[in-house]
């Protein structure tokens, strides 16, 4: 087990529907710290950018029109294995196929407003986490 930062971002159907802090909860009740946290309003380009891996995909374009439709709020998550242990409380990106349990099964309203990001992996979530953060902001 290795202590780990993940980058979280919860999404405008989360802030539209005011329900950051039942998904704060859930996070922190698995026992990963927020111990960065910021709401924005996405422009388009930073959308753009940071969904850079996703431009070839045919929902790329309705994925960064939903995600700067309203505000997010950007988290970074430290803990035991915080990659692995916050995609596992996520859930599956389809909340059809989340578990029982998961942030998405309880709130997601569909594959593409499915209420919270999670880097996939150590290396995604430094680069990801040094997107949005300054090491100043990160207070562990
Ligand atoms: P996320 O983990 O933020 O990474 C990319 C996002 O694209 C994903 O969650 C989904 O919300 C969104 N998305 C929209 N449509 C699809 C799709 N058909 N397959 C996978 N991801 C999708």
């Amino acid at each position: 087990m290795k202590t780990e930062k993940t980058l979280s971002i919860l999404k405008p159907d989360a802030t539209r529907r005011n329900i950051t802090g039942k998904i704060n909860a859930k996070i922190e009740a698995a026992g990963l710290r927020i111990i960065a946290q910021k709401r924005l309003h996405l422009s388009l380009a930073q959308a753009q950018a940071f969904y850079a891996i996703h431009a070839e995909r045919a929902f790329f374009g309705e994925l960064c029109q939903f995600m700067i439709s309203g505000p997010v709020v950007v988290q970074v998550l430290q803990g035991e294995d915080a990659v692995a242990k916050y995609r596992d409380i996520m859930g599956a990106t389809n909340p059809a196929n989340a578990k029982e349990g998961t942030i998405r099964q309880e709130f997601a309203e569909s594959i593409e407003a499915n209420s919270v990001h999670g880097s996939d992996s150590a290396e995604n979530a430094a680069n990801e986490i040094a997107y949005f953060f300054s090491d100043l902001e990160i207070v562990g």
